[in-house]
């Protein structure tokens, strides 16, 4: 197991990487019951079916609530489902909450401590592997609302999170691809060695021996960009550089229908697609797509659109993305495999024609 820190001074935590953490997550719920703070569990259905012994031998008595799985669950409507329950459990304001589950389940469960008697301290015990390499990592809790995702939240950094590959064992294929892409665009943003590694290494799987240190590098690099810009408020990219292909990804998912394309297959197409624009804007050399391209392939990742869906309309949703700013559309590009640059002022016609080679309709 490693431990690494999310250096934030006083909101600092611990963020254990490994396979077989059981041990670990049973250490801090004791800890809590030492210092005679109540608390409660809330976690991803899915999960709790898939992995029932994993949540006994930790959580033992401590009132459990069960979030449907799916993206339905980041609602009002389930938000008071967990308040109702936090309620009924009596969690007093210095009591704690632990959030097992996928990004959905974190964010929701994230966004009920941030917001249950003004906050309480929580833990994300992240179970999908996007929620491991992204979600769970940085404090950014919410919901969707019929306006549109992750509009409605809150800043809340957990007190630690666990982050243990054992609980992927029992992760759909498909799933775990997925949060493939989040890796890989790691790699490309800020780390070209794990973007290397990738490419040279086996193909990895949940039980792979390379997988806790994948794991660890993805962390490492989250936690130094939330470090550095913890609000996203930086100018010259910080946290927004995470956001590497989520302009055409976050459009390809409004515009096919939410649901239709799970979260990193979108981006995985988005991947390609900023790729290709950086190579167009002359930052990187042409074919370096290819590179990226052989990667998502090598997970079974999208490189372009299923089926056709029209230009106008993904043009329509990128300039509706909450990552414009003054009204200018900005991309996340890259000017070198591991290294990541905020571009605004890009003609449109440019972007229009990457959408078509991509397979959208005029
Ligand atoms: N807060 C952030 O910084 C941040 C960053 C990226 C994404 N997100 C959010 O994360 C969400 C997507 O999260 P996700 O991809 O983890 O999906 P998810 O939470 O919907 O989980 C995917 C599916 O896997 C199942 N599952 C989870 N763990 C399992 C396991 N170990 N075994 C078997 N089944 C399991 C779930 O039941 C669900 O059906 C989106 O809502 C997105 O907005 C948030």
């Amino acid at each position: 197991m490693e431990r690494l820190t999310v250096e934030l001074g006083e909101r600092s935590y611990p963020l254990h990487v490994g396979r077989g953490l059981t041990g670990e997550i049973r250490k801090a719920v004791e800890t809590e019951a030492a210092a005679d703070r109540k608390g409660a569990v809330l976690v991803d259905a899915g999960f709790a079916a898939a992995q029932p012994d994993f949540l006994e031998t930790i959580f033992g008595a401590l009132p459990r609530l069960e979030i449907p799985s799916g993206e339905g669950s980041k609602s009002f409507a389930e938000l008071e489902r967990c308040c109702d329950f936090l309620g009924a459990t009596g969690i007093p304001r210095d009591g704690f909450l632990f959030v097992v589950g996928g990004g959905v389940t974190g964010d929701l469960g994230g966004f009920a401590a941030a917001t249950w008697l003004r906050g309480i301290r929580f833990y994300q015990v992240p179970t999908t592997l996007l929620a491991m390499v992204d979600s769970s990592v940085g404090g950014k809790t919410g919901l969707n609302i019929e306006a549109g995702k992750n509009l409605v939240g809150a800043f809340h950094q957990p007190r630690a999170v666990f982050a243990d590959a054992a609980v992927l064992d029992s992760l759909p294929d498909r799933e775990f691809a997925a949060g493939m892409a989040e890796v890989i665009k790691h790699g490309l943003l800020g780390d070209a060695e794990l973007f290397r590694q990738l490419e040279e290494g086996p193909r990895l799987q949940s039980d792979s021996e390379d997988l806790p240190v994948v794991l660890r590098r993805n962390c490492a690099l989250k936690a130094a960009v939330v470090r550095a810009d913890e609000r996203e408020q930086s100018a010259a990219g910080g946290r927004a550089l995470l956001n590497l292909g989520h302009t055409f990804g976050h459009a390809i998912e409004a515009v096919a229908g939410y649901g239709a394309y799970l979260h990193g297959e979108a981006v995985a197409v988005g991947l390609l697609l900023a790729t290709q624009l950086s190579e167009r804007m002359n930052l990187l050399p042409s074919g370096s797509h290819q590179r990226v391209g052989k990667l998502l392939r090598r997970y079974d990742l999208p490189v372009r659109l299923r089926s056709p869906l029209p230009v106008e309309e993904l043009l329509a949703a990128s300039r509706r993305d909450k990552k414009v700013r003054a009204g200018m559309l900005r991309y996340v590009l890259l000017e070198a495999f591991g290294k990541a640059v905020v571009v605004g002022n890009i003609e449109e016609a440019i972007v229009r024609g990457l959408w078509e080679e991509a397979g959208a309709s005029r």
